[in-house]
Parts: structure tokens; sequence; C-alpha cells
């Protein structure tokens, strides 16, 4: 057996992620293979030898190149990303060198406590009461799907049934509503739970894409039993904020006619939650500490790297009831004071996510992440008004977050809709070939709109100069 040589392949990974990183400022933002090109450009079968790990980093790093999109950039504007701050970055690096299964404390002292400080100090962000408990997971899909796996276990054990025992077959039936604009991993949770997608009601929305409060009320009005309320906090195209403390009003409407516990509210804040961390923009989710889940994510707005979500719940008994497990040859997790990870979480088995958490609230620190969100916010407004003040082109919402939506009309096209949907997917078309900056396309409320998400740390007022003028070549 030959000797471990870590050097030999740590330090072409060190390099090559630094000529990364450091090259995002010139490197275009987008990929240079499409997909099937990646694929078949490394579709060879496994060899029957193996080859030294110096030369498998370098060939990896070399080879997966042309793949890679610029997503840490700052004008990488896209979906909803943000970019690793170094400190988690390295962080993250050290997780894997340090490989701790991180599911019981007793194995990993270390990496238990560095999630539960890290999760502390979220709520404290956030506002949350201290009290919650909370769980780092994949990503605000899984965060969701942990919130409701605990709401489905505390409606159901409301109205006698015990659903981590008895399951859903038989079970009573629990009335689902959501906001129509909710995000499509609210439903996957519901799928994933065995409750159904298809089952749940759509509230309507408003012009900004927030739930109607008065729409919610009327459709709670007609419901009795078990029910699971679920709202957002930050629409993914508009950064609009449901309504919190209306939402709040009109489901207690309900909690005060139903069994104690029978009725859940959870809040999917994948990013807009972050607001609350903000003195300036807290106000917009106010009221959100009055729901009982929330999810969201360190990945995208507290800008760790990859994957990391948050799951957050105040009734600590029922999220510990649907996630709890125990085998004999696994130590007893109540052994100590400490929090055992796995007690909270869908995983067994899970990477250590709390070292790059902790990190990036250290090295941000309160005023940090406060002008990280606020900076992001910013730039957004900065976008709308600038693309605003383009011929031709029209903000299709105001902006309350980091999110911003533009359509553009076809020069030639005389008002006609379809044309300008055509010439707004063109001009999306035209920037990514550019590569200046990355933004994706959407349709919104029937409109298709260029959509910019600002949510990287690194992201300054240049990197919104150079991306505007390139979206105005596109448009011109
Ligand atoms: C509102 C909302 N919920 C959930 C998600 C899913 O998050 P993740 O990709 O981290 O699972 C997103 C992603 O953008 C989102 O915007």
């Amino acid at each position: 057996m030959e000797k471990p040589d870590w050097r030999s392949a740590l330090e072409p990974a060190v390099n090559a992620a630094l000529e990364f990183l450091e090259g995002l400022p010139e490197r275009a933002v987008r990929p240079v293979l499409d997909p099937d090109a990646m694929l078949a450009s490394i579709d060879a079968s496994i060899a029957e030898n193996g080859m030294p790990a110096a030369d498998v980093v370098k060939a990896l790093a070399r080879d997966a190149d042309p793949g890679l999109n610029a997503m840490p950039s700052g004008r990488f504007f896209g979906w909803v990303i943000g970019g690793g701050l170094p400190a988690a970055v390295a962080a993250d690096w050290l997780t894997s060198a340090w490989d701790q299964n991180t599911g019981m404390a007793i194995g990993t002292p270390a990496a238990a406590a560095f999630e539960q400080v890290a999760l502390r100090d979220i709520l404290e962000l956030l506002e949350l009461p201290a009290s919650c408990s909370s769980a780092l997971v994949t990503g605000a899909q899984m965060a969701n799907t942990t919130c409701l796996a605990a709401a489905r276990n505390r409606v159901l054990a409301a109205v006698g049934h015990d659903v981590e025992t008895e399951g859903l077959i038989g079970a009573p039936a629990v009335n689902l509503v959501v906001s129509a604009e909710r995000h499509d991993t609210v439903l996957r949770a519901l799928r994933l739970l065995g409750l159904g997608a298809g089952t749940a009601l759509a509230v309507e929305t408003d012009a900004r894409g927030a739930m109607r409060p008065d729409a919610l009320a009327g459709v709670l009005a007609k419901l009795s039993g078990p029910t699971i309320v679920c709202a957002q906090i930050g629409n993914v195209n508009s950064g609009a904020i449901d309504p919190m403390n209306a939402v709040c009003d009109a489901v207690d409407a309900l909690r005060s006619r139903a069994p104690d516990g029978a009725v859940w509210l959870h809040a999917d804040g994948a990013f807009g939650l972050w607001a609350r961390a903000s003195t300036r923009l807290r106000d917009l989710a106010a009221g959100a500490e009055r729901a009982d889940s929330w999810a969201t994510d360190a990945h995208k707005w507290l800008n760790t790297p990859y994957d990391c979500g948050i799951a957050i719940v105040k009734d600590s008994a029922a999220h510990r009831r649907s996630m709890a497990v125990r085998a004999a040859y696994l130590p007893d997790p109540n052994a100590f004071a400490a929090r055992s990870p796995m007690d909270w979480t869908p995983e067994f088995s899970r990477r250590a996510r709390g070292f790059a958490v902790y990190a990036a609230l250290r090295q941000l620190g309160r005023r940090g992440v406060r002008e990280l969100i606020e900076r992001c916010c910013d730039h957004a407004q900065a976008f709308a008004a600038q693309l605003g003040a383009l011929p031709g082109a029209r903000l299709l919402c105001p902006v309350e977050l980091n999110q911003v939506l533009v359509r553009f009309a076809d020069p030639a096209g005389k008002g006609d809709a379809a044309r300008d949907d055509a010439h707004t997917r063109e001009v999306v078309r035209r920037v990514l070939a550019e590569g200046t900056c990355f933004m994706s396309d959407t349709t919104w409320h029937g409109f298709a709109a260029m959509r910019i998400s600002v949510s990287n740390w690194s992201t300054d007022e240049s990197d919104v100069a150079r991306s505007v003028a390139s979206i105005a070549r596109a448009h011109r």
C-alpha cells in the first residue's frame, strides 16, 4: 500500500481553485460547452489501472473547466445564486479534509458544536425565537420538506393520529393551502411527504406576486380540521414577501376554531427571510416570527458554498418526532446536552455543513451580514433605475428586495405582446452569448421577462454598470 501523499493531490487543487476564483473578473460568465458537448468530452469508460492522485486532480480541473459556469462571479445574476465567501470556501475545504460524518455529536463534537453555534447565531440574526429547533440540510428544498414533516406530525397529532407510526393510509385528511406563486419545491415537499401536491388550495396573489391575505382568509373560512398553510418570504421572480402579519392574522382566525396544534403556518424564505437581518429591510418581513416554521438557505444570500439549507421549527418536539432515528449500534444521543444533528434532519450520514456557515458568519459579523443584504438590494435598485431608463425597457414590478423583472419592447414590434416576448427572450440570449453577465428569463404574469437576482457578496457598482451596458447592447 502506498503512503498517502496528500500534498501532491491537494496542491494542484489549490492552484486550480485559485486560478478559477482569481480569474472570475475576466472570465466569460457562461460555460464554453453546452451540456451535451460537455458530456461527450469526458464520456470515456474507466481504465483498468488507476492514476496518481495529482494527475487525476490536474486532469479534472482541465477537463471540467469548459463546462464550468462563473456562478461565483459578481456578474452572475441567474436564478438565485450566491457566491462563496472566502472564509466559507476555505472552511468547506477543511470540511472535506476532516471528513466528519456529522450525524452524532458524540462522533464529532467539533462539527456538531460549530453547527449548533452557527444555527443559534442565525436565529438571532433573523430575529426568530431562540427556543426554535433547527437543522442544516441540503437546501431550501429539504428545509421545506423538513419543516413540513414537522407540520404533518403536529397537525395530525392534534386530531389523535400518530403519522410516524401509523403513516398516512387511513389518516384524517390534511388541508393544504399554498400561495398561487409558491416555489415549486414546496409542492415537491408535499409530494415527498405523501400529502400530494395536487390537493393544495392555491391562494390568489397580488400584482407583486405576494399572497393576498383577504383571499387567504376567504379560503381558510371554509376549512376545518388539520391544516397546513405555506406562505412565502421572497417570491423567486419578484422577491415579493407575503404580508406576514396579515397572513398570520388569517391563520390565527382558523387556529381559534381548530383543535390545539391542528393549524400550522410554514414560511418558505429561501432568500427573503434574510431581509430580517437588515434594520432597513426587516419591516418587509415583519410578523414572520409568528409562523410555526421557516425554510431558508445559507448557500443563497449568506454566500456559503453549496449545499446548505436551513430548517427552523418553533415546535421542537414535533420537529424531533418527525426526524429522530435510533439504532442499537449507535450511542445514545441524549448522553450529552449538546445537540445531535441527526435528530433534526432527514439525513443519517451527513456533511459537516456547520463549519462553512460558522465561517461565513464570522467573516461577515453582524454588520457584514446586514451590509451584504442591503448592498445586494441597492444594486437591484440600481439595475432597476438604469435599465428602466433604457428606451423600450419596462420594469414589471417594483423592486422590493434583490430581484428585478424587466421586459424589452421589440423596437419594430409596434406594441405586439408576442413580439415583445420574443424580443425579451432574445435579449437574454444575446446577453448570455456575450458573456459579460448571466441572467435568466422567466414568464411573469403572462409576460416574458429578464429576471435579475443580485445575491453575490462580491457584486459592486462596476459589475452593475458593465452588465447594464451589455443588456443595452443586446436590446439595441
Ligand atoms: C422561494 C424559494 N424556495 C425554495 C427554493 C429552493 O431552494 P434550493 O434550491 O436551495 O433547494 C428557492 C430557490 O430559488 C426559492 O427561491
